[in-house]
């Protein structure tokens, strides 16, 4: 265990808004994690720190789970079963998967964050959740310092939402997550999503392979996301919202170019992106934040923002957007204060 006292925690939320923390201890094993919550403290727990937005100084002490490791503790004809430790990096998973020939989870390639944070809010790009892939979750009651496994249909999966989000919101530290990849032979490519394989027919590959897909997935995302490490950015900053199809219907009178996308009989996802970018607030500013130019549902760090810089700006954005459309845009990165 380290314990840095105060902490600056500019270098661990990819917004990079330079607050203090109390103190900061990373946590090195599971027996060090399960005599912290023996202890009882009030704290709160950083994954990545790429799904949030800091709002000022952190009074209670900042946990961070630091422990690593990837391996096969399952093997099958057509899968592996494979346990990742929480403070592994996502997208190195991905690269040491794609490296073994192991599918599922190429489409989620340069996904910002640690592997802990995965199930919280269900990560997803390009046509893929994790709970497509998830098998099981294990994780620690921070006040009881109770172990826990978590079936995947326990997890209550949903678009950008999970139990971990609701019954369990900061209760656990998730400690490791089990994931059902294919093997070669066995893989079940998802290329519905028009940008992939626009791509790699661009690039004359008709069989490609999970590594031909994650390259696509790095490139498209390259060149519309900001790079986490050169602009400060937690990814997308809303929801997409779902709305009734009759309200959709209403809209599109108003709105005839509105894009939208099938969810079921009753529902309809509409890009949030879509509804920012056409109310013009794309390369807006608010104090030293923006929003981005390239991905509209992107707010940034432009010039030493604050978290209620941040904050403010996102807002402005739903008061628009509800004023112009009538749709209430929900936050997709979680406010810590
Ligand atoms: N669009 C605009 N203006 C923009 C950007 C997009 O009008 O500035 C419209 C376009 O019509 C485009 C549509 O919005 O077709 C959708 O945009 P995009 O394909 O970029 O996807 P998104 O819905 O904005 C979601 C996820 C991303 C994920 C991509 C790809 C959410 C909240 N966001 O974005 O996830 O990478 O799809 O699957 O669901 C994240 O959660 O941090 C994240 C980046």
């Amino acid at each position: 265990m380290k314990i840095y006292e105060p902490y600056s925690l500019k270098s661990k939320n990819t917004f990079g808004i330079d607050v203090k923390a109390h103190a900061f201890i990373s946590i090195e094993s599971l027996k060090e994690l399960l005599d912290l919550c023996i202890q009882n403290k009030p704290n709160l727990l950083l994954g990545g720190g790429s799904n949030m937005l800091l709002l000022n100084d952190i009074e209670r002490d900042v946990w961070s789970y630091d422990v690593k490791g990837i391996g096969v503790i399952k093997e099958h004809d057509d899968h592996v079963l494979v346990e990742v430790q929480s403070g592994e990096v996502w997208h190195d998973l991905v690269l040491w998967a794609v490296e073994n020939n192991f599918g599922g989870i190429e489409n989620l390639a340069l996904i910002p964050g640690k592997c802990g944070a995965a199930p919280i809010q269900n990560i997803g790009a390009y046509g893929v959740e994790l709970k497509d892939i998830l098998h099981a979750v294990y994780a620690v009651e921070k006040s009881t310092a109770r172990q826990l496994a978590f079936h995947k249909e326990s997890c209550e999966f949903a678009y950008r939402d999970s139990i971990f989000k609701r019954a369990y919101k900061d209760r656990l530290v998730i400690t490791s997550i089990v994931l059902r990849l294919s093997k070669k032979g066995y893989h079940k490519l998802n290329l519905s999503y028009g940008a992939i394989s626009k791509t790699l027919e661009e690039r004359g590959i008709s069989k490609p392979s999970i590594k031909d897909v994650a390259q696509a997935v790095i490139d498209i995302r390259s060149s519309k996301l900001p790079d986490v490490t050169k602009i400060g950015n937690a990814g997308s900053f809303f929801k997409n919202p779902v709305i009734p199809i009759a309200q959709f219907e209403n809209l599109q009178k108003d709105f005839p170019n509105i894009v939208s996308y099938p969810v079921d009989e009753k529902t309809i996802k509409l890009p949030a992106a879509w509804l920012i970018d056409k109310a013009g607030w794309k390369g807006k500013m608010h104090g030293g934040a923006s929003c981005y130019e390239k991905q509209a549902l992107v707010l940034i760090n432009k010039d030493k923002a604050t978290g209620a810089d941040v904050y403010e700006l996102s807002s402005k954005i739903i008061a628009s957007v509800k004023e112009i459309y009538g749709i209430e845009l929900e936050r997709e990165v979680n406010l810590i204060s």
